[in-house]
């Protein structure tokens, strides 16, 4: 039997519950499947600050590297808000993800039949419903650019720099493309070219790479007008490629027309199939510990780990199935249930999708 060895990384917040939600699906599936699992926490975030002083403890990093894949809940929370920048939990998540190597991130966002009503859009608008994959650069751009404070023309001032090279617009274009190949063959390509030097490097490597992959349809957006076309019409869009800040941003956007934050996964990968998998949620500190936050988005990004870091399609799809049959069968958490309708809580929509598996 395979036996895969997958860090822990349950951070903060509601991070635990749900972690803990994927990892029981991961064990279901696995008994089913013939696949064992071997799970190690490490402490990520504040919880590894409370613990030993820092977001990001080396035992951290070695564990994740010396994993076959990573599993994480979230990090941050109001405890830790007033840290300076370089040891809030926040800092944790980029360094895991710099000391990885994952200069990827999938976020696909799609519109679930069953929660067509949960959308704020108008109905008309979602009538064909939409099916999108956010490729975010990871490893680049402002979130790791020069920062600092200094004295400035006004006084004291502070300032975050975005530099591209194009070895990273490359390898994370690859991707896009590569990811469009396999899906529609329709690329969009967002920045800001008419004000960002970065952007416009950006859309001349993209340009160039578009010459090798003819049979992808690849268009660049504005970031601003993508912004409203997410909500105008979302069903314009197939595969998205941008830079890590643009990136973030929009997929919350695309999250929230899928009905709830608590539905999207991600992936983050690097040139290993060593990646990290999270919801894209955050810690959400007001529903922590009261076992009411949606396990979904973390369930489905462990149905994403073994499809992309294990390459078990039957158990990856046997997970995005039984998510398929709750939701088709009306069973809802908090964030999605409506109407006065009880919601089930984080164990209980843990359970109904083990028991569908
Ligand atoms: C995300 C989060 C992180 C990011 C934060 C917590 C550093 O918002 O994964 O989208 O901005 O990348
Ligand atoms: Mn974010």
């Amino acid at each position: 039997m395979k036996n895969y060895k997958i860090g822990l990384l349950r951070g903060d917040g509601i991070g635990p519950e749900i972690v803990d939600s994927a990892v029981r699906v991961l064990k279901a599936v696995g008994e089913k499947y013939n696949i064992g699992f071997t799970f190690t926490p490490y402490l990520i975030g504040g919880a590894a600050i409370d613990a030993c002083g820092i977001p990001l403890p080396q035992e951290t990093v070695d564990g994740c590297l010396s994993s076959d894949s990573v599993l994480l809940g979230a990090v941050g929370g109001p405890k830790w808000d007033n840290l300076p920048g370089n040891v809030r939990p926040e800092k944790a998540l980029l360094g895991i993800r710099a000391a990885m190597g994952l200069f990827t991130n999938l976020r696909p966002a799609k519109l679930y039949p069953a929660l067509k009503d949960e959308c704020p859009l108008r109905a008309d608008i979602v009538a064909n419903g939409f099916d999108i994959m956010i490729v975010r650069e990871l490893t680049g751009g402002i979130y790791f650019g020069e920062r600092g404070y200094r004295e400035g023309k006004y006084g004291e001032e502070a300032y975050d720099t975005e530099a591209y090279s194009r070895m990273e617009i490359e390898r994370i274009a690859r991707v896009a493309f590569e990811t469009a190949r396999k899906r529609n063959k329709k690329l969009i390509s967002i920045d800001k070219a008419n004000v960002l030097e970065t952007s416009r490097l950006w859309r001349k490597i993209v340009h160039e790479m578009a010459a090798e992959y003819p049979d992808v349809t690849c268009g660049d957006m504005l970031v601003d007008n993508a912004a409203m076309q997410l909500v105008r019409n979302p069903s314009q869009f197939d595969v998205v490629v941008t830079s890590n800040m643009f990136g973030d941003i929009l997929s919350d956007e695309a999250s929230q027309i899928t009905g709830s934050i608590g539905m999207l996964p991600s992936a983050s990968l690097g040139d290993t199939t060593r990646g990290l998998y999270e919801p894209i949620h955050g810690s959400a500190p007001d529903i922590a510990g009261q076992n009411k936050a949606n396990p979904i988005a973390t369930i489905l990004s462990a149905a994403m780990m073994l499809l992309y870091a294990f390459d078990e399609k039957a158990a990856s799809e046997a997970i995005v199935n039984a998510v398929d049959k709750v939701l088709n069968e009306g069973l809802r958490t908090a964030d999605l249930a409506r109407n006065g309708a009880t919601p089930l809580t984080t164990t209980e929509m843990t359970d109904e999708i083990i028991k569908r598996l």
